[in-house]
C-alpha cells in the first residue's frame, strides 16, 4: 500500500469536482496584440479529489500540470468548466467569498529556493496568511506560527532565522508550514521534492502522508516522476497535452494500465533491485505543440498500436472501463493484441534510474534512522548553506 493509502482514503466525498475545465492561453503578436495562437494547456478535464484522498496528478512537462492544479485554486480564470470546493461553485465565487475560502485551499511550490522572500524571516514568511486572514494579535500569530514549526519538524528558534540559513529539505518544510498554517483541507503540491536531493524527497514525502493523516487534509500531488506518485497517492490521473487520458486507483493503475500512453510511462520507472530489469517502452516522436495538438486521439502521432483513420479522425471518450478505472482509448480493452501484432515491446533496459534507486535507499534508511539523526544531518547542510554568500546558489 502507498504511504498515504488509509483504508476510508477514496472513499470519501468529493471534495473538489473539476467538470469540463478548458483553459486555452491566448498568444498574442502584431502592433495590436491580437491573438494570433492559443495555447490548449487544458483541454476539457473532468475528475473528483475525493475528502481524505491523495490524488495524483502525472504526465510528461508541458501537459498541463500546474495549470490544472492553479485552475483547482483559482489562481488563474478558466476559459470555460466549472470547479466546486465542497459543493460551492469557485469559478462563479465574488472576490470576499473567494478570500475566506482560499484559506481552506493552499499551495506548496516545487522550489522552495525561489518561493520564499530572502528578506523576511521564517516566523513572518509563515505568519503572513494569518495576517491576511485577520489575526492580528501577534503573540497569536507567533503561537500558531510556532506550533505548525513543531508540526513539520522544525525548531521553534528557528522562527527569526532567514531562508538562506536552512537546506533544501528545511525549506520546503517551511513551504510546507506556510501552506498549512491556515488549517487548509485542500493542499495543491506541485511538484514538492522535484527540487530536493534524493536522499531529501523520501523524508519530505513521508512528512507529507504523516500531515495529511494528522491534518486531514487531501492533497492533489502534482509530478512528472510516477514512482513518486506511487509512493504518496491513493489515485492518479494520467495527463497528455492538456487532457485526461487515464485514472485510476494506484494500485490497478500499476498492475492493470488501460493506456498505451501509461504503459509507456510504467515502463520508465526502474524496479528497485538492480538485478531485476524492466522492459522499456520507446516511443517515437516529439511531444506534439498545445497549439495545434493532433487532430482525433491527440496521442495518436506517437501511439504504436494506432489504428487508422480511426485514432487520426475521432477523439476518443475519457469513460469507465472497469470499476474505478477510466481511459481515453478506443482500443482499451484490446491493447494486448495490437501490441503483440505491433511488436511494441523495445529490448530492456540495462540501466538503472539512479534517482529511484536513491529514493529506496533514503526510504529504507529513513525508515531505520532516528529522527534526530536525520535531523542533525539537516542541521549540516544549512551549517553549510549559511557559511555560503547570500545569492551564491
Ligand atoms: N501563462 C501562460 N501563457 C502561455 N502559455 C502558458 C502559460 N502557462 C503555461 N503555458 C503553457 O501551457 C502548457 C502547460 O503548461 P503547464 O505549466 O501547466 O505544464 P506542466 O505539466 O506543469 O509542465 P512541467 O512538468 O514542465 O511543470 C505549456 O505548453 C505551457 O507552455
Ligand atoms: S485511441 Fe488510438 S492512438 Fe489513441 S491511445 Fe488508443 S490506440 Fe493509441
Ligand atoms: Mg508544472
Amino acid at each position: 500500500m502507498s504511504v498515504g493509502a488509509t483504508p476510508a482514503a477514496g472513499d470519501g466525498k468529493p471534495l473538489v469536482r473539476v467538470q469540463n475545465l478548458v483553459k486555452y492561453f491566448p498568444l498574442r503578436g502584431g502592433i495590436l496584440q491580437r491573438t494570433v495562437a492559443e495555447v490548449k494547456a487544458v483541454d476539457d478535464v473532468t475528475f473528483d479529489v475525493r475528502a481524505g484522498e491523495v490524488f495524483g496528478l502525472v504526465g510528461e512537462s508541458g501537459c498541463g500540470k500546474t495549470t490544472t492544479g492553479r485552475l483547482l485554486l483559482r489562481l488563474i480564470e478558466p476559459t470555460s468548466g466549472t470547479v466546486e470546493f465542497d459543493g460551492r461553485d469557485l469559478t462563479k465565487m465574488k472576490s470576499d467569498e473567494l478570500k475566506k475560502t482560499r484559506s481552506d485551499m493552499q499551495i506548496v511550490f516545487q522550489d522552495p529556493y525561489a518561493s520564499l522572500n530572502p528578506r523576511l524571516p521564517i516566523g513572518e514568511i509563515i505568519g503572513e496568511g494569518l495576517s491576511n486572514m485577520g489575526v492580528r494579535d501577534r503573540h497569536q500569530r507567533e503561537e500558531r506560527v510556532a506550533a505548525i514549526l513543531d508540526k513539520v519538524g522544525l525548531r521553534r528558534y528557528y522562527i527569526n532565522r532567514y531562508p538562506h540559513e536552512f537546506s533544501g529539505g528545511q525549506r520546503q518544510r517551511i513551504g510546507l508550514a506556510r501552506a498549512l498554517v491556515l488549517e487548509p483541507k485542500f493542499v495543491v503540491a506541485d511538484e514538492p521534492v522535484s527540487a530536493l536531493d534524493v536522499s531529501i524527497q523520501s523524508q519530505v514525502l513521508n512528512l507529507m502522508a504523516d500531515l495529511k493523516d494528522e491534518l486531514q487534509l487531501t492533497y492533489l500531488f502534482i509530478s512528472h516522476n510516477l514512482s513518486v506518485v506511487e509512493h504518496i497517492s491513493d489515485r492518479v490521473g494520467v495527463m497528455y497535452l492538456g487532457k485526461l487520458v487515464e485514472m485510476s486507483s494506484t494500485e490497478d493503475l500499476f498492475k492493470n494500465p488501460k493506456h498505451p500512453y501509461t504503459k509507456f510511462l510504467l515502463s520508465a520507472i526502474p524496479k528497485p533491485d538492480p538485478r531485476q530489469h524492466r522492459q522499456r517502452l520507446i516511443l517515437s516522436g516529439d511531444v506534439p505543440s498545445p497549439i495545434n495538438p493532433p487532430t482525433g486521439c491527440r496521442f495518436h502521432t506517437r501511439c504504436p498500436i494506432a489504428q487508422f483513420p480511426i485514432c487520426s479522425e475521432q477523439q476518443p471518450a475519457f469513460e469507465l472501463k472497469s470499476t474505478g478505472h477510466w481511459a481515453a482509448c478506443h482500443f482499451a480493452e484490446q491493447t494486448k493484441e495490437l501490441e503483440k501484432e505491433s511488436g511494441f515491446v523495445a529490448p530492456a533496459i540495462e540501466a538503472v534510474d539512479e534517482e529511484a534507486a536513491a529514493i529506496g535507499q533514503a526510504e529504507r534508511s529513513a525508515a531505520s534512522e532516528p529522527e534526530d539523526v536525520l535531523e542533525s544531518e539537516l542541521d549540516e547542510e544549512a551549517r553549510r548553506r549559511s557559511s555560503e554568500p547570500l545569492g551564491g546558489e
